[in-house]
């Protein structure tokens, strides 16, 4: 029997003073996050995570609630110190999120029907209810209409 590697995406978001790191391979969807801070962490926006939106002492006690370890953060004067540089994937990874969109990781160019072409970045979520407002993309609604999928 043979396991399947996880595939290993990281994400980050900074205020200029720490970064928010985010691993959504590891995400157990507690929703702790944006109950707790939704001005930072927003599903439906994206990015999804505005680390200009809290102050820092703020934005580190939410992510230190974050059950998974999912959420991370660091200091930025601390990696400026070690000299490490943070490494971001540009691997594609497609997620199902449960009763919600389809998160699509990586950079994209999307094609409407009259050809025109938008880039995208970072993460896209597409609707999978079909009752978004602005399709392809999700808008949220998924949860006003109580999708199941
Ligand atoms: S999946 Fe979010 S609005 Fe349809």
């Amino acid at each position: 029997m043979s396991e399947k590697p996880a595939r290993k995406i990281t994400k980050k978001y900074s205020n200029g003073e720490v970064t928010v790191v985010w691993q959504p391979h590891i995400c157990v969807h507690s929703t702790i996050c944006f109950r707790g801070l939704p001005a930072v962490f927003d599903p439906g926006r994206r990015p999804w995570v505005d680390p200009l939106a809290a102050s820092t002492a703020e934005i580190t006690a939410q992510v230190d609630q974050c059950p998974s370890g999912a959420l991370s953060w660091f200091r930025n004067s601390e990696v400026a110190a070690t000299g490490q540089t943070p490494e971001v994937t540009a691997e594609t990874i497609v997620e199902v999120s449960p009763k919600g969109p389809l998160l699509v990781y990586g950079n994209l160019t999307i094609k409407d029907a009259a050809g025109n072409e938008t880039k995208k970045h970072k993460v896209t979520a597409f609707c999978r209810c079909g009752a978004s407002q602005n399709k392809p993309y999700c808008d949220g609604t998924h949860k006003k209409v109580g999708f199941e999928g």
